[in-house]
This record gives structure tokens, C-alpha cells and sequence, in this order.
């Protein structure tokens, strides 16, 4: 087994499960949703947040948003500029040393059967925002649970950059969250709209899903 990083200055298979999991995981029980500050150590949400600022923008490409693209929409519906994250910076491999613990975590008590991960982080310029969507369509997509994590110290209100969080078919928001540091959103994929509004500054976030494996007998369903 490799162990080739650190989570908070202990090797990550010593630094135990993470405070915030059982909250996590009672809240999603309890409501499909789990809003968070400090959900991870501020050494890591510095690493994440040194790496993100230091891409070029060359390393980053417009977003997608997959069916309404092929009408040419995305440039109205969306925004922000995105990077998938990978094993090769230390930053991004500690995040998803993270993310494969709360997997791990999560499968054990709500039994979701999640089963591959895949995230990038987004920078919204000033003026940015991605309009009222849903992260997964029911029957059409694997993706399960979203989880977004904030890296802006320093925001504050008048900033803007909201994310405003929606009841399934809810027409006022029920969560109104601005992107500081450390705060995280989790919350099921197919079940709650979302929308995140314009900033005043350079916002930055990792938006990221975990899939189930839809693979049937015969038919294989790759995580791509
Ligand atoms: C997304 C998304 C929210 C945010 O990328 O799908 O909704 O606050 N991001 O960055
Ligand atoms: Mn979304």
C-alpha cells in the first residue's frame, strides 16, 4: 500500500476518520443535505487553495454542461472555468485521500453503494455563475452525492457568490451560502437545485460527485 502524503501532519491510515463524518452522514440521513464549516484542516484547505491559484489559465477550460451544450447554451446557463483534479499534485491527492475516506465512511453507514469519484475545481471570475441546475438527472446519470468544498479566505458578504440551495421543487431557497473557507456542501445529486450567483472577486470552489456503478451483466459502465 502506498502512503505517499499526509493529512494534517500524521500519515493518513493513523489520522483516523475525520470529526465531521458522523455529522455528515446523520444529516444526509436526516434531510439529504449536510452544510459544514471547517470540514477539513486548514492545511489543507491552504494546500487547495495555493494550488488552484497558482493553475494558469491555460489549465483551465470553460465548463461543460452536458445536454444543454449541444444547443449552444452553456455560455448563458454557466460561467466558470474548471479543472479536473488528479493523483499527480500533492494538494489534489490529499483532497481525494479525503474523499475516498468519506466514501468509505458513508457506504458503511447509509449503505449508498458509492463507488468512484470525480472532481474539479471551478474558478468563477467576477461576474460569474452558474444558473439554477440539478447535478444529476434521475434515471440518466450515476452521479449520487455532490459534494462542493469553498477555498476563498477572506469573503465576505457583500462578495456575493452565493450558493443558493433549492427543495426539490422549491421556488424560494432554503440555504443561502457564501464560499468561505473550509465550508462544504453535500447534498443526494438528483434531489436539490442549485445556483451559484455572480461574485465581486475571483471565487473559487471543487465541485465533485460521487457515482454508483449502474454496471449490469453483459454491459460494462466505466467511470469516465
Ligand atoms: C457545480 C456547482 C456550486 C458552487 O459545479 O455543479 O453547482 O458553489 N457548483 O461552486
Ligand atoms: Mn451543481
Amino acid at each position: 500500500m502506498e502512503r505517499a502524503f499526509e493529512v494534517n501532519g500524521l500519515p493518513e491510515d493513523e489520522a483516523g476518520e475525520p470529526a465531521c463524518f458522523p455529522r455528515i452522514v446523520d444529516e444526509l440521513a436526516a434531510h439529504g443535505y449536510c452544510l459544514l464549516d471547517d470540514a477539513i484542516p486548514p492545511s489543507l484547505s491552504g494546500a487547495l487553495h495555493a494550488r488552484v491559484t497558482s493553475l494558469s489559465h491555460a489549465e483551465f477550460a470553460a465548463a461543460g454542461i452536458g445536454r444543454a451544450q449541444d444547443f449552444g447554451q452553456n455560455e448563458r446557463i454557466r460561467s466558470d472555468e474548471i479543472h479536473w483534479l488528479g493523483l499527480d499534485d500533492a494538494a489534489e491527492r490529499a483532497w481525494l485521500a479525503w474523499i475516498e475516506q468519506l466514501r468509505v465512511y458513508v457506504n458503511r453507514h447509509l449503505f449508498l453503494g458509492l463507488f468512484s469519484y470525480e472532481g474539479h475545481f471551478a474558478h468563477y471570475p467576477p461576474g460569474a455563475f452558474y444558473k439554477r441546475h440539478v447535478d444529476a438527472f434521475r434515471g440518466e446519470s450515476n452521479r449520487m452525492l455532490t459534494v462542493v468544498l469553498y477555498l476563498n479566505p477572506e469573503w465576505h458578504a457583500d462578495d456575493g457568490g452565493e450558493m443558493l440551495m433549492y427543495a426539490p421543487q422549491g421556488e424560494e431557497p432554503f440555504a443561502r451560502l457564501l464560499p468561505r473557507m473550509g465550508r462544504i456542501a453535500v447534498f443526494l445529486s438528483e434531489e436539490f437545485p442549485h445556483e451559484v450567483l455572480p461574485a465581486k472577486r475571483d471565487r473559487y470552489s471543487i465541485a465533485g460527485w460521487y457515482r454508483i456503478n449502474t454496471s449490469v451483466a453483459g454491459r460494462i459502465d466505466p467511470p469516465d
